[in-house]
């Protein structure tokens, strides 16, 4: 886990920092805040000390190399809020406070979040330095649209914690995946009987979701076409909504030449009504209803697979896990299949295996689906992305 220097300057939004250390500290980080001699006017050092569990601080006080020790000390430096003083500042290369003194020290990655008035943002002069920052690699985290605590509506939110975690897990990871391009599907169809009832199944979407979001971490462009779904859509990525089987195909085959490599991850259903009616049925004593087979988007896609990657997830029964996973992973001409026992549907945590086509197995398991993404990422390149995309895990 990272050790994240948060440095943190007097925006209103000041008090969704207090937040961020939390969440940080959850997720496993280090954190050290570092604040600017204003901010203090807002919310006092005391309260970041006690959440960061580290001494916070505003100058230099005893230690006169702090503005050396702390950059040296971190793996990234974020600073959320990012006011668009500190911003223009950094973009400068002024270091007048310790603040903006550590990000001139500063050798690692840099991350600003910047949060403010959507007039003082669009301002030129602030655009201007923004896009210095970003000419330097920089990364800026855009502020996000909406009504602004000064009443107008505009750019100028500061990105939202979930959000700013997303980045300090892309920014501590190597980008081995630079260049290649993913296609993920997710999520649950839904075959209607009529205008209002339909045919759906458990998943949630959370395990497409948190592929979507690591292999954009180890650095690959990614798309989603996802069905229904109740897990938070992953930041930063492009997801496209469908509802049915057949519009999944649809919008599959559309993307399937784009990508490099495709993990079809989405619960599709494999029947709908043979008819859906258009406005509500009327209740009657019984019911029939005549179910015709769904379009089998995998098989189709294996028949076309060309040199692309193509994994694909299978739930099956508990004691039928490898047999049948390996007979679908043959039958539809797969690079890999992950099978899951029918208990991984809907719950938090996560257990499978990953199959590959010579034979060899690899269980996965963690405690929830983020983890256990980024396991089967780390499996997938070491084991099959290696040969098949040389693709390469360096360090940082
Ligand atoms: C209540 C209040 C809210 C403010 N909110 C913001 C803000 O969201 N974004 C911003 O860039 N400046 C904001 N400012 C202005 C900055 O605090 C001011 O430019 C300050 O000099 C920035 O100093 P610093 O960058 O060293 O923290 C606000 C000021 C006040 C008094």
């Amino acid at each position: 886990m990272g050790r994240v220097l948060l440095g943190v300057s007097s925006s209103i939004a000041i008090y969704k920092a207090c937040e961020l250390v939390r969440e940080l500290r959850k997720a496993g980080h280090e954190v050290r805040v570092v604040l600017s001699p204003f901010s203090e006017r807002f919310i006092s050092r005391l309260t970041f000390e006690a959440l960061s569990g580290h001494k916070a601080y505003v100058d230099w006080e005893e230690d006169p190399l702090l503005h050396i020790n702390l950059p040296r000390w971190s793996d990234l430096f974020l600073i959320a809020p990012c006011s668009v003083n500190t911003l223009s500042k950094v973009a400068l290369g002024i270091g007048d406070n310790l603040l903006t003194t550590c990000a001139l020290s500063h050798k690692g990655a840099l991350l600003v979040a910047p949060a403010g008035n959507v007039e003082m943002y669009k301002n030129p002069a602030v655009q201007e330095n923004l896009r210095r920052l970003r000419e330097r690699e920089v990364t800026v985290i855009e502020p996000e649209e909406g009504k602004l605590l000064c009443e107008e509506e505009g750019q100028g939110r500061l990105a939202s914690v979930g959000r700013l975690l997303d980045w300090v897990e892309y920014a501590l990871r190597p980008k081995p995946l630079r260049g290649k391009k993913v296609l993920i599907t997710a999520g649950a169809t839904r075959e209607f009987i009529d205008s209002v009832r339909f045919i759906s199944n458990l998943s949630s979407g959370a395990m497409g979701f948190s592929l979507a979001r690591v292999f954009r971490w180890y650095g690959a462009q990614v798309k989603v076409v996802a069905g229904f779904t109740t897990a938070e859509e992953p930041p930063e990525v492009e997801v496209l909504r469908v509802t049915s089987a057949q519009e999944m195909r649809e919008k599959v085959m559309e993307l399937k030449d784009w990508a490099d490599i495709i993990l079809m991850n989405a619960a599709v259903a494999d029947y709908r009504p043979s008819t859906s009616f258009l406005g509500k049925l009327k209740k009657e004593e019984s019911l029939s209803l005549e179910l015709v087979k769904n379009p089998d988007i995998l098989l189709e896609l294996g028949q076309q697979k060309g040199n692309k990657v193509l994994i694909g997830f299978a739930l099956e029964e508990e004691e039928y896990l490898i047999k049948r996973g390996e007979e679908k992973l043959i039958r539809k001409n797969l690079d890999a299949l992950v099978a899951n026992p029918l208990s991984v549907m809907g719950e938090k945590s996560y257990r499978g295996v990953l199959l590959l086509r010579d034979g060899r197995t690899f269980p996965l398991q963690a405690e929830d689906k983020l983890k256990s993404a980024e396991a089967l990422l780390l499996t997938l390149t070491k084991e099959l992305l290696k040969d098949l995309l040389q693709v390469h895990l360096k360090p940082l």
